[in-house]
C-alpha cells in the first residue's frame, strides 16, 4: 500500500461511482430559482389576490392589515413578511446541509471530499447567524398562524361558503409549512430539551415524541412546503390574470 501523501487536484477525487452530484444540483436549482422567484413576486406587486385567495408571499402576519393597506410604502409590502420565512429556511438545520453541499461544496456529499482548505464552521461571520434559528422559529409561528387564517377565508367566497380548487392548494400549502414548522429541531429541543427525567415531565415527553416522529422527515418537509408555497403563489396569479380560471367545486 502506498503511503504517498494525497494532494491537491488528487485529494478532491471520490472513489463514489453513484450519481452523487444529483442532489446538490437538485438543490442549487430548487434554491436559486426559488429564491429569484421570491425577489420577483415581491418587487412584482401586483396579482397577489384571485377572490378570497391570497398569495403566502403577501400574507401581513399583522392583524386587520391587508397587503393593500401597504400600498403606499416605497417597498413591497411582500418584503415585510419574507425575512422571516427566508431567515427561518436559511437557517434551518436541514437547509443549511442541503446549501454548505450544493454551494459551497463543502463537502458536496458523503466521502467526497471538499474544496475548502480551512473550515471555520458556524464561528464567524455569517454563518454564525445561523445560530439565530430558534428565534426565528418564534417568529415564524404567528406567520403560519395567519397562513391558517387565509386559508380558512379561501373558503369564503362573495357568496359565502365554497370549495374551490384554490381553497384546497390553500389549505394543503398551509399544512404542509406546519409540518415543516413543527418538526423543527429547534421546536424539539424546546420540548424536550434540557430535562434530566422525562418521565417527569409527561406533557414535554410526550410532545417531544410526536415532534421527533414527523422530525425524521424535517428535509422532505422543508422541500415540498417550498414547493407548495411555490405552486400556490403560481396557481392564485395565473387566475388573477386570467390565464387559468378557478374551478368551484362546491
Ligand atoms: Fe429546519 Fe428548524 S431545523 S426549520
Amino acid at each position: 500500500m502506498s503511503t504517498k501523501p494525497v494532494t491537491g487536484i488528487e485529494s478532491r477525487k471520490t472513489d463514489r461511482q453513484d450519481a452523487w452530484w444529483i442532489e446538490p444540483l437538485f438543490t442549487v436549482l430548487s434554491l436559486g430559482l426559488f429564491g429569484l422567484y421570491a425577489f420577483w413576486v415581491a418587487l412584482n406587486r401586483q396579482h397577489y389576490e384571485y377572490g378570497p385567495y391570497l398569495s403566502p408571499f403577501y400574507s401581513i402576519p399583522l392583524p386587520g392589515v391587508h397587503a393593500k393597506d401597504l400600498d403606499w410604502l416605497a417597498i413591497s409590502p411582500a418584503f415585510l413578511v419574507l425575512w422571516i420565512p427566508l431567515g427561518f429556511r436559511a437557517t434551518c438545520y436541514y437547509y443549511r446541509k442541503a446549501y454548505y453541499r450544493a454551494f459551497f461544496w463543502d463537502p458536496p456529499a458523503c466521502a467526497v471530499p471538499e474544496l475548502r482548505k480551512a473550515y471555520k464552521g458556524e464561528r464567524a461571520f455569517p454563518f454564525v447567524l445561523n445560530n439565530l434559528h430558534r428565534y426565528f422559529w418564534y417568529l415564524s409561528v404567528p406567520v403560519v398562524a395567519f397562513l391558517w387564517y387565509d386559508a380558512i377565508k379561501a373558503f369564503f367566497f362573495e357568496d359565502g361558503f365554497g370549495i374551490g380548487v384554490g381553497s384546497l392548494i390553500m389549505l394543503g400549502n398551509v399544512i404542509l409549512l406546519s409540518y415543516y414548522t413543527f418538526s423543527c429541531h429547534a421546536w424539539r429541543h424546546l420540548a424536550g430539551g434540557c430535562l434530566n427525567c422525562m418521565s417527569k415531565h409527561k406533557t414535554r415527553y410526550t410532545l417531544w415524541q410526536r415532534i421527533s416522529r414527523i422530525n425524521e422527515s424535517h428535509g422532505f418537509w422543508g422541500v415540498v412546503s417550498m414547493l407548495s408555497v411555490w405552486f400556490t403563489d403560481v396557481y392564485i396569479r395565473l387566475c388573477s390574470m386570467g390565464t387559468i380560471t378557478d374551478i368551484r367545486l362546491f
